[in-house]
């Protein structure tokens, strides 16, 4: 399962990409605001800096809700940089232009999606990945983690090549099941992701080395 972080903050990125795990990044206009990042030339320059330290695809969301506004915000998010994937909403218009991407081999990645049938129709339209957000099914008291398995079964029925993107990870519980159910690629927080290394039986076993080692005189 490929690792993204789902952030905007350049630091996180810089430090889960030197754990040496990163594939990649997934950005939102929610995440960019919180950094501060403001004007188009300084958001088109941010999605750059991220994409100079990950190696992998990173996803630039357009804000435009109508089929034309997000062509044209596409194909310049698209032109920025090689690694740059096109964010389309799950709504009619972006289903339209996901296709429109698609053809002309530009990878895409239709967010907001909450329904087994929401996937279909992005795999139908050609979406390089479709993003689940499973935290806040959770957080409305249902389950998301079975979308991911519903969509597992979908688009493995029909050997979809559109890649399952599981966003809105909260904790490290959500990345195992997600790896689990054989989602392709998850998107979390930095937190999320450090809290896979901890285990209370590490400590004590390390601690239990390094005092035994100070007896192998080295
Ligand atoms: C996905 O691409 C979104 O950026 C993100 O995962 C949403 O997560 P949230 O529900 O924690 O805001």
């Amino acid at each position: 399962m490929k690792f993204f972080i789902d952030t905007a903050n350049l630091q996180d990125i810089q430090e889960a990409q030197e754990m040496g795990v990163l594939d990649g990044v997934t950005t939102n206009p929610s995440l960019m605001a919180k950094e501060g990042i403001t004007g188009k030339d300084n958001i088109l320059k941010h999605y750059l800096n991220i994409c100079n330290i990950v190696d992998g695809d990173v996803s630039a969301e357009v804000v435009s809700t109508d089929y034309d506004g997000m062509v044209r915000e596409g194909e310049e998010l698209a032109a920025l940089h090689p690694q740059i994937v096109v964010k389309l909403p799950m709504i009619g218009d972006g289903i339209k232009a996901c296709k429109y991407f698609s053809l002309k081999g530009i990878k895409t990645n239709v967010t907001l999606v909450f329904s087994p049938g929401q996937a279909l129709l992005a795999a139908k339209a050609g979406a390089t990945y479709v993003s689940p957000f499973l935290g806040r099914l959770d957080d409305i008291s249902t389950d998301g983690m079975h979308l991911i398995e519903e969509i597992r079964e979908i688009y493995d029925n029909y050997e979809y090549k559109t890649q399952i993107l599981s966003a809105s990870i909260r904790h490290t519980m959500h990345i195992v099941n997600c790896a689990k159910a054989g989602s392709d690629v998850m998107t979390g927080p930095l937190s999320a992701i450090k809290g896979l290394l901890k285990h209370p039986l590490t400590d004590i076993g390390l601690n239990q080395f390094i005092e035994d080692a100070k007896r192998m005189k080295l």
